[in-house]
């Protein structure tokens, strides 16, 4: 008999929060303390798919695209689809009435197979290849975002079509954020400066060609951005900027896509972009760079990716071996890490952790969860409180994973990558299985 059944009230008291930022909007707790997404308990997701698994929360996806339509219901609102394409995100969001951002053939290939209207897809990238761009002139994709002088001039000869095209721009703003990731600032791989006029030179390229439509500006700042303020300037640059391609040219653009880059909390505390919030900046921005350059007000273009995502995903992984230096850390290995979730090692990124398959009631200590990779940086999370009877086999989720965990996932070490599972309303749905050793020795050529 354990103390929960003595004492029935415990289970609420004792109960650990986990705090709904982070996690899954459906996440709550079965009669036997076990962590639920989606109205199935991590526990039986992990018992039937293994470890380490992706959990995916459908409604939660659903529920931020709408939070996206309700705060602007003007806008078009592109998920970026490099945080995780798959034909079911890609057919959920797309009902949700959102548009998708594709970066490659792949991705383009994906959206399309999910049904999604060609017209209300984007191209992006900034080394898109002849067969990209011919794959998506040949599948009507709406608007292409053109990122260099070269690619102006190959999308010219491959286009046997009228194409859209918005010329990216770099506004020269820095987020502030990790530089992998600063895209908003001149000294950097992506875009047209504003500065010495060169995004105007790519707009007078785009104008001279008879089969591109040059409608509109595209700048993304970064990733991560809590402080909508950043958003302010990128309006009233490039409204400046295409005030500006209207007295060289004669010529009114309309759309002005802000990229993506709205910041998820990934721990307790963490500060995150409300969608709400951002809608009112944009809004007073566009106000005020319109009247100040007599402007008319062009269509706003959003690129959420992580925003609608990361907080409906759970990763599960098990405890494989726990261990203590003398007089240092304790580390908990788990049966994933880097492969999975390259982010710590990349970005320096932090995560929550806690115990999915069991009613944690006794005390807790600080450990470091270490992935199982032949790497001393695979780390899953530092510094996070779990039980200390933590053992072999127990399961532990990790929240906020929806967003470039599985799109950024490898086979290091000839580890396949996970499955990724959908939860809604107590069912299941596998909608990517896992990878096998099958699956690796499937690409070799025999010797
Ligand atoms: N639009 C464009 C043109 C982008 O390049 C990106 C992200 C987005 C939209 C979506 O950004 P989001 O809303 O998801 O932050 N691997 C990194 C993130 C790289 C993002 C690259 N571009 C990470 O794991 O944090």
């Amino acid at each position: 008999m354990t103390l929960l059944d003595l004492f029935p009230s415990l289970r609420t008291t004792m109960t650990p929060r986990l705090d709904p930022a982070l996690w899954p909007t459906t996440t709550d707790h079965d009669d036997r303390g076990r962590i639920r997404v989606g109205g199935v308990a991590l526990d039986d997701i992990a018992d039937q798919f293994g470890t380490p698994t992706y959990v995916l929360d459908e409604t939660d996806v659903r529920h931020r695209c709408r939070a996206y339509r309700a705060a602007f219901p003007e806008a078009e609102i592109a998920y970026a689809g490099k945080a995780l394409m798959i034909r079911a995100v890609a057919d959920w969001v797309t009902r949700e009435g959102l548009s998708i951002d594709v970066c490659s053939g792949g991705e383009l290939a994906i959206a399309l197979s999910a049904g999604v209207d060609p017209a209300r897809i984007i191209l992006h990238g900034n080394a898109k290849t002849a067969t990209e761009l011919r794959a998506a002139v040949d599948a009507g994709v709406g608007r292409i975002v053109v990122d260099s002088l070269t690619e102006i001039r190959l999308l010219t000869a491959i286009a046997n079509r009228r194409v859209q095209v918005l010329v990216r721009v770099t506004p020269g703003i820095d987020i502030n954020g990790h530089r992998a990731v600063a895209t908003g600032v001149d000294d950097q791989k992506f875009g047209f400066p504003l500065s010495h006029d060169q995004a105007g030179d790519a707009a007078r390229l785009v104008l001279e060609q008879p089969n591109l439509e040059l409608v509109g500006l595209h700048c993304h700042l970064g990733s991560q951005i809590a402080d909508a303020e950043y958003f302010r300037s990128a309006v009233a640059r490039l409204v400046g900027q295409m005030a500006q391609i209207r007295s060289d040219h004669g010529v009114i653009l309309t759309t002005l896509d802000l990229g993506g880059g709205h910041a998820v909390p990934y721990r307790p505390g963490d500060p995150e972009c409300d969608p709400a919030v951002l809608a009112a900046v944009v809004d007073d921005a566009l106000d005020d760079a319109c009247a100040r350059n007599r402007f008319p007000r062009p269509q706003i273009v959003l690129e959420p990716g992580r925003a609608i995502v990361a907080r409906a995903g759970v990763t599960l992984y098990r405890v494989v071996s726990t261990k203590t230096h003398a007089g240092g850390r304790t580390f908990v290995a788990v049966d994933g890490g880097m492969s999975d979730n390259p982010r710590v090692a990349l970005y320096g990124a932090r995560y929550d952790v806690v115990i999915a398959n069991r009613h944690p009631l006794g005390r807790h200590t600080t450990v470091t969860v270490v992935g199982r990779h032949c790497e001393a940086g695979d780390v899953v999370a530092e510094d996070v409180s779990l039980p200390v009877d933590l053992h072999p086999g127990d399961v532990l989720a990790v929240p906020c994973t929806g967003a470039y965990h599985h799109s950024l996932a490898s086979t290091y070490n000839g580890v396949g990558r996970p499955p990724v599972v959908a939860v809604r309303d107590g069912h299941i749905r596998e909608l990517i299985r896992r990878e096998t050793v099958a699956d690796l020795m499937a690409r070799e050529s025999d010797a």
